[in-house]
């Protein structure tokens, strides 16, 4: 609790190397029926402490699922996430250690805020600490500081239907942050926010990561969100194609994109290089001058004219014979 006085805070510009939050090649299919959408596949990143790392990628490409998965929220498919201090894979935690873990370690928002509404700001973020079973003392101390450090003091005794969206934003802030988590993980947070009001909360994550050296993850669309990121991830199709660092511009990534490679050595060329170069399927690979030079080969020749098509029986297995309706071994139809 060192951090949580009103005296002067510490201040550091940098974020450190030590790993907060790790997520190894995680994969996530949901099943809707007979429909299967792979909506992640194999992702893997780190947070550093005092962070700031930004999701981006069109609607659709995996951020919310990937957010929830880091969160705790949602269990994916296959793969593992680690919190700091925690010695286990979250994913195989139930839903309970999760949450208890979660209290000292991440603070969730996303567009909606959850106050409660015949409470006011200030019993709403007092709540969220009597939930964690803190002293009441530390709440109070905590809750008085938060209150005034986001610049909600005034209104602390006002209820939810008398608060502007951005003043409602910053008592849902306060309560998230009662707890003292380590990092924030916040999905569109300012997506329902007019620009004005979206830049003041802005302002308010920068403040929270500098001086009270919380690591924040952040899905954002927004170009004026990412130019305030230490390091940017760019997300299509459900992989991390791509990082870049904060001076980049949402219509030109591919002038400050670094491609990744994944765990398992995969590189996703982009699609709008790709579309540029006709779609070429192919690619012969040359490194010249330490460089890798990708040539697009726009026929597969080697096995054209040379592939026999080939039909085996489904039941017995045995070789069809070209034009037969049935196997000659067992009978079944061929189809
Ligand atoms: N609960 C769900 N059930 C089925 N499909 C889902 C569910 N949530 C997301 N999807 C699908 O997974 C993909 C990724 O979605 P999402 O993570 O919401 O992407 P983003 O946040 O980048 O828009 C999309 O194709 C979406 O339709
Ligand atoms: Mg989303």
């Amino acid at each position: 609790m060192n951090n949580f006085t009103t005296d002067e805070i510490y201040q550091s510009e940098k974020s450190s190397n030590l790993p907060i939050l790790v997520a190894e090649d995680i994969i996530k299919i949901y099943r809707t029926g007979k429909i299967e959408t792979q909506a992640l596949r194999g992702v893997s990143f780190t947070i550093y402490e005092r962070e700031k790392l930004f999701l981006i990628g069109p609607s659709g490409s995996g951020k919310t699922t990937l957010v929830n998965i880091v969160a705790g929220n949602v269990k994916p498919t296959s793969g593992k996430v680690f919190w700091k201090d925690l010695l286990k894979d979250i994913t195989r935690s139930s839903f309970e250690e999760i949450i208890k873990a979660r209290r000292s370690f991440a603070g969730l928002i996303s567009q909606d805020t959850r106050l409660v509404s015949h409470l006011t700001v200030k019993e709403n973020v007092e709540l969220v600490g009597y939930y964690a079973n803190l002293p009441s003392s530390v709440i109070k101390q905590r809750s008085e500081f938060l209150l005034k450090f986001l610049g909600i003091w005034e209104k602390r005794n006002k209820k939810e239907d008398t608060l502007s969206g951005g003043e409602k934003k910053r008592a849902d802030i306060a309560a998230t942050l009662v707890t003292n988590p380590k990092v924030i993980i916040a999905d569109e947070p300012t997506g329902d926010l007019d620009v004005i009001t979206a830049n003041s909360i802005l302002d308010l994550f920068d403040k929270i990561n500098k001086k009270l050296h919380i690591a924040m993850l952040l899905c954002t669309h927004s170009q004026n969100v990412t130019t305030r990121a230490d390091r940017v991830l760019e997300i299509q199709d459900g992989i991390i194609i791509g990082q870049h660092e904060s001076n980049l511009h949402l219509r030109k990534l591919e002038q400050s994109r670094l491609l990744e490679i994944d765990r398992q050595e995969r590189i996703k060329i982009p699609e709008s290089i790709l579309d540029k170069l006709d779609n070429p399927k192919h690619f012969e690979i040359q490194i010249m001058d330490g460089k890798i030079v990708l040539n697009p080969i726009y026929k597969f020749k080697h096995f054209e004219n040379k592939v026999k098509k080939v039909i085996t029986c489904t039941i017995c297995g045995k070789l069809a014979k070209d034009n037969s309706d049935f196997c000659k071994y067992c009978g079944a139809t061929i189809s």
